[in-house]
């Protein structure tokens, strides 16, 4: 099937290199001075991380990665989350920032949240690129966001279905024919 029958654009290169310097600088802002571990969240997470991590300029930043399982098969999350891959780097007493592809019922990202806070962390920050407030079953919310958007399937640009197209350098909007 051709792109254009699969999904339509949501959000350009051009329109995602805008908004991650949008996000770039009040991470700059609010963090200048201090010492951050940024943790990815895998997988959905790597091509927005890579993006704004080279635009951080905050002299101490620290990398690691999570990751969490939501039991889910294609669109549809069951809301239970497990850890499947632990952060490495020790967080007692760090300020942490979360980066995520999208955060949609915040079932994954408040659990994530409450897990680093458990083993000790300061602080965590939420950085999404996507956020889908119309689907929330936690009260979670995001401290850095990209863009609100209705409730639609995207994907592209990390973003999966059923781990697919998460290589489009654009993110489009899936066609509910795709997925349902
Ligand atoms: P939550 O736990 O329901 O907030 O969902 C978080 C995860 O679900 C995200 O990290 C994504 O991996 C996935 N997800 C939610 N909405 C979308 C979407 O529109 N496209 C692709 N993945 C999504
Ligand atoms: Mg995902």
């Amino acid at each position: 099937m051709l792109h254009q029958d699969i999904f339509e654009e949501l959000m350009s290169e051009q329109e995602i290199n805008d908004t991650v310097d949008k996000i770039a600088a009040q991470i700059n802002r609010d963090y200048a001075g201090k010492s951050v571990i940024v943790v990815g969240v895998l997988k959905g997470s790597i091509m927005f991380l890579a993006d704004l991590l080279r635009k951080l300029t905050i002299d101490d930043c620290q990398l690691d990665f999570v990751a969490a399982s939501s039991y889910s098969s294609g669109s549809v999350s069951s809301g239970k989350v497990k850890i499947t891959k632990d952060i490495t780097c020790n967080p007692i007493g760090r300020d942490i920032l979360l980066v995520e592809d999208i955060l949609d019922t915040g079932n994954t990202l408040s659990y994530i949240k409450d897990h680093l806070m458990k083993m000790g962390a300061a602080s965590v920050r939420i950085c999404t690129l996507f956020d889908k407030p119309a689907r929330r079953k936690q009260p979670v919310a995001a401290d850095y966001t990209g863009k609100t958007i209705d409730d639609l399937f995207i994907v592209g640009y990390g973003l999966d279905y059923s781990e697919h197209y998460r290589n489009l350098p654009y993110v489009g909007v899936l066609k509910s024919e795709i997925y349902s």
